[in-house]
């Protein structure tokens, strides 16, 4: 899936005006799909805390304007929105999730979407699954994992959906997603876990690029997950790990000088596979949408 030529430049990369956020059903804690069998249980008062501050973090400390669609207690997992969209500029890819139980998690992401004015494509092929989770766009173009979750058929619809940029798979072998070990820190950064399938889905996608990315590794692959953001009045922005969840990991992220770090609990939500980026989609909102 070459695509066409890609953008080209990665101008206006992490400019977002808009997070859109779901609450926490109290079914989180007993349903929720994990990959772990029997792992720590979840307590979702604790997650409902934990999921309130980064939503402040998003609001009050990085101005975005914040769309927050209600829990519902038959999908247990749909505080994890970013599996039930893809936005890039002013076009949402509504996904075809890879569990069956969270399908209809894309019924609410729908019309929040559609309320701000995206043009909304819709993934409907049976044969086709994706999840946003497994979604890396650097700005300048796509990585999709192909993993439990996502097929090469999910990847074809994304590469329709956004033919501006060149789509490139790659292969998810340990973990959930693709960003359960990566995610972008910067124009041109891609944060890491150190795991070896980390570095080799890392070494696939520098090799199928023809962009140059630098590499930031953290000991941790779930401290790879990190939000990136370049907001007007803040400059470049990192959301990541707290010191409390990954010390070696959340050491690292002080090399980067040029950011505002901002750490951000995820202790519940990760039992559950849930990462930083899987809590909110983020828009773009500009004049043209
Ligand atoms: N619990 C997140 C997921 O499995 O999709």
């Amino acid at each position: 899936m070459a695509g066409s030529a890609a953008a080209g430049s990665a101008a206006g990369f992490g400019r977002f005006t808009h997070a859109l956020v779901r609450g926490i059903p109290a079914s989180l804690a007993t349903e929720a799909l994990r990959t772990a069998a029997g792992g720590a249980d979840v307590d979702a008062d604790r997650a409902r805390r934990e999921h309130h501050a980064y939503v402040e973090v998003l609001r009050d400390r990085l101005g975005l304007r914040v769309v927050q669609l209600p829990a519902d207690e038959d999908l247990p997992d749909c505080v994890f929105v970013e599996d039930a969209a893809v936005v890039c500029g002013d076009t949402a890819l509504i996904t075809r999730p890879g569990a069956r139980s969270r399908r209809t998690e894309t019924v609410a992401m729908k019309s929040a979407l559609e309320e701000l004015g995206l043009n909304i494509v819709e993934m409907t092929d049976e044969d086709a699954t994706l999840d946003g989770g497994d979604v890396l766009f650097t700005g300048l173009e796509f990585f999709v994992g192909l993993s439990k979750r996502t097929n090469q058929k999910g990847a074809e619809i994304l590469a329709e959906a956004f033919k501006d940029y060149a789509v490139s798979t790659v292969p998810v072998l340990e973990g959930l997603h693709l960003k359960s070990f990566c995610s972008m820190g910067g124009p041109g950064l891609i944060i890491v876990g150190s795991s070896e399938p980390a570095q080799k889905a890392l070494k696939i996608m520098q090799q199928m690029s023809d962009h140059h990315y630098d590499k930031l590794t953290v000991p941790d692959d779930l401290a790879a997950n990190c939000i990136y953001m370049n907001l007007p009045d803040k400059g470049h922005v990192l959301l990541h790990c707290t010191p409390d969840e990954f010390p070696d990991s959340a050491k690292v992220f002080e090399k980067l000088k040029d950011h505002m770090l901002i750490p951000v609990s995820n202790m519940e939500k990760v039992k559950v596979d849930g990462a930083l980026t899987c809590c909110s989609v983020l828009v773009n909102k500009t004049a043209h949408i």
